[in-house]
This record gives C-alpha cells, sequence and structure tokens, in this order.
C-alpha cells in the first residue's frame, strides 16, 4: 500500500485540517467538486472540509438510495442545512432497486450498488454539473480490507487499479485516507460537527442491503429497516461499538395463535470493538436480551417468528453479515 498512515497519537486535528483546505483548493482551482454526503462520521469531515476549501464551488448531495435507516435522509440533510451547508436530496431508490432485483451474491450486491452509485446516478450529476473532482470519504481501514481482499469496501476504487477518470470521468479527492475511524472522529470534533456526528456508531456504504441476506427488495429492506430502529432504540445504552439486525434468507417454523406459522428471522449483533478490525459480542444486560428485543421484534414486525442474537467473534465472523 503506498499510502502512509497517520495514527491518532500523531494526528494535528487542526493542522491537518488546514492541510487538506490548501491542498483541495489547490487540486479544484477554479473548477467545481462534488461529494456525496450520507451522514456518517467519514462523509461528513469530507464535506466540513471541502467546505471550508471551496464554498460554492463544492456540491453536495444526499442520495436516496431506499436503502438507509428510517428518517435518515430527512434529519442528515436539516442537520447540515442547520451548520450551514446546503444538501441536495437526490431520489434515486428506483435505480438501486432496479440494480439489485434478482442478486443474491454479496460481492455481486455491492458491485450493483457501487456502479449504480459511481457509474449511474452519480455519474450524471457530475456530468450535468460539469464538476471534475468527486470528494470522497475513503478512510485508511476501507483499503486495507479491500487490498486484502477480506470485503470490498464500495467506495474504494484507485486502490483496485481503477481509473476513475477514464471509467467515470472524473478524479477522486480522498482528504482522510490516512486516517483511521478514531483519527477520522478527532478531525470532526476540530471541525466543529456535533457529537451525534463526530461519535456516530459506524453503519456501510451499502446501507441496510448489508443486512440482508439474499436478494435486496423494498420489502425485505422496510423489513430490516424495523428491526434496525428496534435494535438501536433497545441497545443504544450499551456503550457498545456497533449494533444491527440483520434479514435471514431462510424462513423458519415458528407458532402463532397454535398455529404453524412458517416465518422470517432476524439476527441481532452487538458488538465490542475498537476499530472493527476485531471484535467480540457485547454482554446486553439480561431484560433486553431474553425478553425485550425478541418481544418487540416478533410483535412490532409482521412475519418475523425468530429472533437470534450472534454469539460470534470477528474473525471469523465479520461486523456486517455480507
Ligand atoms: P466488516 O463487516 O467488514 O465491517 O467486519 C467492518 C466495519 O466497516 C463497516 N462496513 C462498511 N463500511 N462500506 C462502508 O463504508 C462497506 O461496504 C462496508 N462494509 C462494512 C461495518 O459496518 C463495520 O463498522
Amino acid at each position: 500500500m503506498q499510502i502512509e498512515e497517520i495514527k491518532l497519537k500523531d494526528l494535528n486535528p487542526k493542522a491537518f485540517i488546514d492541510e487538506k483546505i490548501k491542498e483541495i483548493d489547490s487540486t479544484v482551482a477554479d473548477g467545481l467538486a462534488i461529494n456525496a454526503l450520507s451522514g456518517g462520521v467519514d462523509s461528513s469531515a469530507v464535506t466540513m472540509i471541502g467546505h471550508k476549501a471551496l464554498g460554492d464551488r463544492l456540491k453536495t448531495y444526499f442520495i436516496e438510495n431506499g436503502l438507509m435507516r428510517e428518517g435518515e435522509p430527512d434529519q442528515v440533510t436539516s442537520l447540515f442545512h442547520d451548520l450551514g451547508v446546503a444538501v441536495e436530496l437526490e431520489d434515486a431508490k428506483d435505480a438501486f432497486f432496479g440494480a439489485l432485483r434478482g442478486l443474491e451474491d454479496p460481492e455481486a450486491k455491492r458491485e450493483a450498488i457501487t456502479q449504480t452509485f459511481y457509474s449511474g446516478v452519480f455519474g450524471r450529476i457530475v456530468r450535468d454539473s460539469g464538476a471534475r473532482h468527486l470528494l470522497q470519504g475513503t478512510n485508511y481501514t476501507d483499503v486495507e480490507e479491500t487490498v486484502a481482499g477480506v470485503k470490498r469496501q464500495h467506495n474504494v476504487l484507485e486502490q483496485l487499479g481503477i481509473d476513475t477518470e477514464e471509467q467515470f470521468g472524473y478524479k477522486v479527492i480522498e482528504p482522510i485516507i490516512q486516517l483511521r475511524k478514531d483519527g477520522v472522529r478527532a478531525v470532526a470534533k476540530a471541525l466543529g460537527l456535533p457529537e451525534e456526528v463526530y461519535d456516530r456508531m459506524p453503519f456501510p456504504g451499502p446501507a441496510l442491503a448489508a443486512r440482508v441476506q439474499g436478494e435486496v427488495t423494498p420489502e425485505n429492506i422496510e423489513i430490516v429497516r424495523k428491526a434496525t430502529k428496534i435494535v438501536e432504540e433497545e441497545l443504544a445504552d450499551t456503550g457498545a461499538f456497533q449494533y444491527l439486525a440483520i434479514l435471514h434468507r431462510d424462513r423458519v417454523t415458528g407458532v402463532r395463535n397454535g398455529e404453524r406459522d412458517y416465518g422470517l428471522q432476524i439476527e441481532i449483533r452487538c458488538w465490542d470493538s475498537v476499530d472493527a478490525t476485531t471484535g467480540s459480542p457485547t454482554k446486553i444486560p439480561s431484560d433486553i436480551l431474553y425478553h425485550t428485543l425478541g418481544d418487540r421484534i416478533t410483535s412490532e414486525i409482521p412475519g418475523v417468528v425468530s429472533v437470534v442474537y450472534s454469539i460470534t467473534k470477528k474473525p471469523p465472523s465479520t461486523i456486517e453479515a455480507i
């Protein structure tokens, strides 16, 4: 790997931000740049650095891919609006669900999301705008895991030998590529972003699609979205690194009102981890683990008859399901 990591102990967030502002300003010069904001700490930090560097020369989009958590598109755009950053909401739900139709293989699903994002939706926005640069929040861990072949992170392109200029018509600028998550959080805090952003739980680029086994449909996403909301509400106080719900592909036998109900199964994972490289299951308070989670998910989400908790470490598991 050519990229030199900056460890948290060696990071001076303010000096780092100043340096990136200068770099971005001189690279984009009097052209235009574009970036996509998902609301995660990585893309939020890049959005703020980019706006400090470029002001009106940067246009920020929230791509509504239909795969985000409940209320997320509005929450993120209004939070940045309050910070003085205009964010345009681009409705691309049909494009993403169309690209995912019929796909079951995890890497095929990731590839469909990558292509729809960069080539389809973003390619069109960039072409229409005349922007020559795309700012992106790739971090050091994304590159490392992708290059090692563990899991293709959707935002890693150039490190895989993909020439974005030739393939998509724009150049990618990656201001936080030398930082791991802890460094990005320190930078986000120094940028004046609120705690709900700089301390936000990780959420994958492919969003809820990373949590549906088998085909990703609007109906499957709605189920996992409801389960995610319950899991996030109930586990917020655990202080865990990350917690999530997964919709299993196979149906399982259940019983309701004395009758067989062949229904859905939700898996919950709740991780203790420092940087997602390794992880182990959190000790969830027993009332929540044995009662609340199962009761709420089976009563509030139609069709779910089984809820399981993963007791596996990473490795050999990974944090997400696909
Ligand atoms: P895994 O599942 O590889 O996840 O153990 C490690 C961390 O990365 C997040 N993750 C992703 N983030 N794009 C992202 O931006 C992705 O494709 C992706 N896949 C996983 C995951 O939530 C965890 O924090």
